[in-house]
């Protein structure tokens, strides 16, 4: 199995999901050669949970790589479907991703997804619109 796709299940296992019981898992894959994981971690106070995607978006960033550094952010559920990455999380993408990076959606059976960054977000609020008169 391909090194994505096994540390984005390693992600999956590590979620604090002991509400939801819904664990997920991301990978964001870096041009360097590494890999930064994420999973959701949920909280007692469920509006603090934060997603897999941002968790692993976040913890690249915190290590400061930026959008030019990242190739790729793999997620993983447990869904028939290949997982889609929520709405916050894609607005978030679409802020730390370039918009020709991929994004890979995928499920424990092993169905793969993949789309760009703007295709996952078309017409987005972005940074510019800050400062429209
Ligand atoms: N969750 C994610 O981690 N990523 C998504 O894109 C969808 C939802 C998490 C949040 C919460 O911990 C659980 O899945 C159920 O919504």
């Amino acid at each position: 199995m391909e090194k994505k796709f096994v540390l984005v299940r390693e992600a999956y296992n590590n979620a604090y999901a002991k509400y939801s019981n819904f664990k997920v898992g991301a990978v964001v894959v870096l041009k360097d050669g590494e890999y930064i994981i994420g999973s959701n971690v949920e909280n007692a106070s469920f509006g603090l949970t934060n997603c897999a995607e941002r968790s692993a978006l976040f913890a690249a960033y915190s290590c400061g790589y930026r959008k030019e550094d990242i190739l790729e952010l793999v997620v993983i559920a447990n869904t028939p479907n290949p997982v889609s990455p929520c709405g916050a999380c894609r607005q978030v993408i679409s802020e730390l991703m370039e918009e020709n990076a991929l994004v890979t959606m995928t499920n424990l059976k092993g169905d793969v997804k993949t789309l760009k960054v703007k295709e996952l977000l078309p017409f987005c609020f972005v940074e510019g619109d800050l400062n429209a008169e």
